[in-house]
Parts: structure tokens; C-alpha cells; sequence
């Protein structure tokens, strides 16, 4: 069997579960995926250097190596803070209001993505599939194939791909996405990001797409699907059975004192549509007056990338919003949220989550969402909660008997709350019974042997050698 080489930003050290931290889906998911291999996961280590020397740290668990890399200040400012976060992340999550474009930030980015590629292709052999994750690292298979690499290497992209119309807005759009013909299969989560990816393909770049799945730019071709990511579900079920899940969810019984809870859990994050619910949630207690005292919302919600301006201005607005809801209604034995800003390791999490009434997942834009799948994971067979989901998050087309709304609602917020608060055992039952068949097929083992085998199937002598220009997001002349 080939060695899987994953390479993404961010590297969750491959040790055991349950040590809390604001770890992301892809980390969560990644983990899971490399133990059946003998991996190796390449990243940043999260940590600064004074000099970028290429020096790499290794460190082995379970037959799985991360190697990680320190990157200086000015990177992690221009390509981790800048391009990446302040740039993609906002405007692939179509929020092209909050998106920046400035020019050194595309020359860091560039920059890392040259220094990844130098460090990780001694590591590289050849039988090995290379598989490189999300937007941090776009332009890393054309920087590894202009170093001679010529594995079979795939791409996943681990949030929305947006409309053409949007991406268009991002200078030198054409030079990013012609990179990503350098890989030989290409993966969204859903069906909705890969046609926009296939439309900006036509409009843009005037290429054209097989029924099979091929895309065909000029002379270049690379396949390209879609593979909903699923959670580790025997895992996230056995960390719901743990005694630590018990004492969190004893914990959590206990200090709502017979009161129903609604959990929310995201990382601090304006795509997470926090303000949104926070509001929703305000209408309902205002339209259920009845109701107040007798449920609360747990919104967890651990800060990220607190060096960007706009996770400032977000964390700013929900200490605010939550405490002016909480003024406005609380009693001196009841708050309405409990907003708490750290993060929890996933069995005191899977316990949080069964011992909740109902879950309020709504972000305004995901690629995918893995909280709403953990918590179907989590619920007691006999009793389980009610999933309130956002139709735009990747997770929505699959998980189609939560209740989808619309999550910049008020109105359809509140709905979704009462008809939680009063939705009969059986049809809980009905609709847990079928999210939780989804999520158990569809899992974490599922999605990556459906990636890895595509990437098998690619037939490299057929393919031949791959060389590829890597094409500037610097701001040069657009090439033809
Ligand atoms: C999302 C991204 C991941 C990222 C995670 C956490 O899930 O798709 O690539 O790792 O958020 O964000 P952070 O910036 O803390 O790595």
C-alpha cells in the first residue's frame, strides 16, 4: 500500500482525543484518516521563527509522523493572516464586503507555499500519494510539480468553492485556479461548490467538463468531485458512552436544573452566523414569553485567528450582543445564554451535546459542518435531540430531516425553536433515525477511501509527465 503524504496548513498532533483546543473539522478529520496509514501530516507548526531555515520537526504516534515547520512573522502575517484569512476565507464564504485585497499578501502567499514545497519534497517518494488540503495551499501542487514531482496528488478543498461572479473579484483569480490544474483529482464537499467550480471553469478559463467528472483547460485535465466529509463515527459514538461524557453530561443536567438547552458550538467565527442566532433566539423568547425561564442556549464558542481585524470586530459585537440580550431578559435565577469562549475535548462535547434538547447549527456559509453530524452521533436512540441546521451549510444536503432554515431569519429561527421545544418522540425518533444512518455510512473512513481510490485510479503513465508553470497571483500581466 502507498504512503499517504497529507499536507495542510494546520497540524493536529496525531495523539489521543479528548484534550480540548479549537481544533477545526479538517484537523479532527485528518487525524482520523492518517491511522489506518503510515502517514505522514505536514504543516506549520503554529509557531513563529526568526528565520525560516526549512528545519522540520518530526514527531511519531501510532505509525503516524507530523513534520512541522516554523514560519517568520511576515509569513504568518502576509500568508496565514493575510491571504489566506483575510483574503479567501471571507470572500470563498461570499462575503466579498469583508474581504481584502492587498498585493503583499499574495506575495506571501506565494512565498510559503514555495517554502512548504521545498521542505516537504525531500520527504516525498515516489510510490507515495500526495493529498494537500484547503485554501491556505491552492498553489502548492504546481509549486511541487515545477520541482519535478510527478506522484499522483489530489486536492481537497475543505470550504465553499463560491459563484464565478465572486470569485471574479479576487485579483488574478485565473492564476490561482490554473494552478490547481497541476493536481490529478480535485475535491469539494458538495455537489453546489464543485458546479460553481466547473462554472468558473467555462466562463473563465474556457475549458470544458466530461460527463465523468474530467476537466478539460487547454491541454491540462484533472477530475474533480465531490466527497461530503463524514466524522470518525465509531469514535465520536464511543466518546458519547465514555465516563467522561457521563460526567459532562451529569454536569450539564445538573446546572440546568430541569431547564431544556440549546447548544451551539462553532468556532468564533463571522461565517458561523453567531449574531444571527444570538438574535434569533432573542425573538423567539420574545414571541414565548411562557417560555422564558425554562430553556437557555450554551453557545461555545473557542476565539480563532485573533490577530485579523474582522474576528476582533466579531468577538467585540457577541460580548456585546450576548450581554444586552442577557440584561434584557434574565431573572435572578435565570440567564438566557451562557456564552462561553473556550473550547472542549470531544467527550465532554459528545456528553454536552446529548444531554441538549436541541442543537442550533446555522452558519450563513460552510463548507460542510461536522457539529451537526457529532451531534446526531451523540444522541441517546431512545430519546435524541432535534438538529436545528442552516440549508447553506454543506452538511444540509445530507442531513435532510434536521430543521433546515434559513439562518438570517429571526422569524424562521424562532420557528425552528418552538416546533424543536415541542416535536413528539416519535417523529425525533423518525428524523434521528435517518440523519444518523447518513452519518454513520458517510464517515470519515468512507470520505477518504473515496478520495484516496480516485486518486489510485489515476493512471500516471497514461497521464504522463506533468511539468507546470505556477502562475503569479503577484500583479504582472495576465497570462494567456
Ligand atoms: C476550517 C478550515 C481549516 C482550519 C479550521 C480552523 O475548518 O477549513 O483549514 O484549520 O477552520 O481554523 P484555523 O485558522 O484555526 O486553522
Amino acid at each position: 500500500m502507498s504512503r499517504l503524504i497529507v499536507i495542510s496548513n494546520r497540524v493536529a498532533a496525531p495523539k489521543p482525543q479528548g484534550e480540548g483546543g479549537a481544533q477545526g473539522g479538517l484537523a479532527v478529520a485528518l487525524s482520523a484518516a492518517l491511522r489506518e496509514y503510515r502517514g505522514v501530516w505536514f504543516g506549520w507548526s503554529g509557531n513563529k521563527t526568526d528565520q525560516f531555515t526549512g528545519h522540520i520537526d518530526f514527531e511519531r504516534y501510532e505509525g503516524v509522523t507530523s513534520a512541522t515547520i516554523d514560519l517568520e512573522e511576515q509569513d504568518v502575517d502576509e500568508y496565514y493572516n493575510g491571504y489566506a484569512n483575510r483574503t479567501l476565507w471571507p470572500l470563498f464564504h461570499y462575503r466579498i464586503d469583508l474581504a481584502e485585497y492587498d498585493r503583499s499578501f499574495a506575495g506571501g502567499y506565494e512565498r510559503v507555499n514555495e517554502r512548504f514545497a521545498e521542505t516537504v519534497k525531500p520527504l516525498i517518494e515516489p510510490d507515495d500519494l500526495v493529498w494537500v488540503h484547503d485554501y491556505h495551499l491552492i498553489p502548492l501542487g504546481a509549486q511541487l510539480r515545477e520541482r519535478g514531482l510527478q506522484n499522483r496528488m489530489g486536492f481537497f478543498l475543505h470550504i465553499p468553492w463560491p459563484p464565478s461572479r465572486l470569485m471574479v473579484s479576487l485579483p488574478f483569480h485565473e492564476g490561482l485556479v490554473l494552478s490547481m490544474l497541476a493536481y490529478d483529482v480535485i475535491g469539494f464537499h458538495t455537489e453546489e461548490w464543485l458546479d460553481s467550480f466547473r462554472n468558473y471553469v467555462q466562463r473563465e478559463l474556457g475549458g470544458h467538463c466530461d460527463a465523468d467528472g474530467t476537466i478539460h483547460v487547454g491541454d491540462r485535465s484533472v477530475y474533480a468531485a465531490a466527497y461530503p466529509i463524514g466524522i470518525d463515527y465509531k469514535e465520536f459514538v464511543a466518546a458519547a458512552n465514555s465516563a467522561a461524557a457521563r460526567t459532562a453530561f451529569d454536569r450539564l443536567k445538573k446546572s440546568a436544573d430541569g431547564r431544556r438547552t440549546i447548544i451551539g458550538v462553532d468556532r468564533l467565527d463571522y461565517s458561523k452566523g453567531l449574531e444571527e442566532r444570538f438574535l434569533g433566539y432573542r425573538r423567539f423568547l420574545e414571541e414565548h414569553e411562557d417560555c422564558r425561564g425554562q430553556l437557555f442556549m450554551l453557545q461555545i464558542a473557542p476565539p480563532s485567528r485573533g490577530e485579523v481585524h474582522t474576528y476582533e470586530i466579531i468577538r467585540e459585537h457577541l460580548d456585546e450582543l450576548s450581554g444586552r440580550i442577557n440584561g434584557e431578559f434574565a431573572e435572578v435565577d435565570w440567564v438566557p445564554i451562557r456564552y462561553v469562549n473556550q473550547g472542549y475535548g470531544r467527550e465532554d462535547l459528545a456528553g454536552f451535546y446529548r444531554a441538549s434538547t436541541m442543537a442550533l447549527i446555522t452558519p450563513l456559509r460552510d463548507g460542510m459542518n461536522l457539529v451537526a453530524k457529532e451531534y446526531v452521533a451523540a444522541q441517546d436512540p431512545d430519546d435524541p435531540g432535534v438538529l436545528i441546521l442552516s440549508r447553506f451549510a454543506g452538511a444540509a444536503l445530507q442531513l435532510k430531516d434536521a430543521l433546515l432554515v434559513n439562518p438570517y431569519s429571526k422569524e424562521e429561527l424562532s420557528d425552528a425553536i418552538h416546533t424543536a421545544l415541542n416535536m413528539p418522540l416519535e417523529e425525533r425518533i423518525r428524523r434521528w433515525r435517518s440523519m444518523n444512518e447518513c452519518v454513520k455510512q458517510e464517515d470519515v473512513v468512507w470520505w477518504r477511501h473515496s478520495f484516496v481510490s480516485d486518486l489510485e485510479k489515476v493512471d500516471i503513465a497514461h497521464r504522463g509527465t506533468r511539468r507546470h508553470d505556477v502562475p503569479s497571483l503577484a500583479p504582472q500581466p495576465i497570462r494567456p
